[in-house]
């Protein structure tokens, strides 16, 4: 049985003052529940979230990171960095940096093996476009960055390696993919999988959706036979709502 998993992305919102008031909020309302509870919070946020997470089941990532250990890359988080102050796990390749901040697969995928090198757990996003989806071609784009991204791990890398399918059409938008719909691309991200690294690996690897995911729609869309639970923007931002979705 997979682990559910759900995971908060506060994108560019939260100061620390409500970082930590947020943790100290949601950690009551979820310290029952058998699900992954992880945060995934901007660089400034870090280090507070975790100093208030500790002794909690509450688990703190990063939005992004550099492939490269250190040097000359002004403006730029590694690996190395992130781990040294406790972060668990890190977002890669969500949509909004490949469109606005030039991600690529191919530096989405050295970036997953900057994140194992530092032991670290990857959340990797793939998803497709509207114009993508209405040309019948979605279904090629999610496998083909599922492949690029997984090239060249170990099996055991990507046993653990978090997958998450986010429908670009559904973030932020309010518009949410129907959970049947969620289900199918999710099962051929697995297929994927399982005609690469076979089956026993790819029945582990934990699959997320997001897209504009609340507690109204949390329960059908991880109730779905491929649904591991889901990466959550907008209604990550108040504990109440997000304690909701944990606790679907
Ligand atoms: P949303 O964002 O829940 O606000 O649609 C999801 C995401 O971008 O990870």
């Amino acid at each position: 049985m997979r682990k559910k998993v759900i995971a908060g992305n506060w994108k560019m919102n939260m100061l620390p003052n409500e970082a930590i008031k947020f943790i100290q909020d949601l950690t009551p309302l979820v310290k029952d529940t058998k699900n992954e509870v992880i945060i995934c919070a901007p660089y400034t946020d870090l280090f507070y979230t975790i100093l208030n997470a500790q002794d909690t089941n509450i688990k703190i990532g990063a939005q992004n990171m550099h492939f490269e250990e250190k040097g000359a890359y002004t403006g730029e988080v590694s690996g190395k960095m992130l781990k040294s102050i406790g972060v668990e796990y890190v977002i890669i390749g969500h949509s909004e940096r490949r469109q606005y901040f030039a991600e690529t697969d191919e530096t989405v995928n050295k970036k997953i093996k900057a994140a194992f090198e530092n032991d670290l757990k990857p959340i990797v996003c793939v998803g497709e476009t509207l114009e993508e989806r209405e040309k019948g071609i979605a279904f090629d784009v999610i496998t083909k960055q599922t492949r690029l991204a997984l090239d060249g791990l170990s099996n055991e890398q990507v046993k653990n390696t978090i997958i998450a399918y986010e429908p670009i059409w559904a973030i932020g938008t309010g518009k949410t993919a129907t959970a049947d719909d969620a289900n199918e691309s999710i099962k051929k991200i697995r297929e994927e999988i399982s005609k690469i690294y076979g089956k026993d690996i790819a029945e582990c690897v934990i699959i997320l959706y997001g897209g504009s995911v609340k507690s109204s729609n949390a329960k059908e869309l991880f109730n779905k036979s491929d649904i591991d639970g889901g990466l959550v923007g907008g209604a990550s931002l108040k504990a109440e709502e997000f304690a909701k979705i944990v606790n679907f």
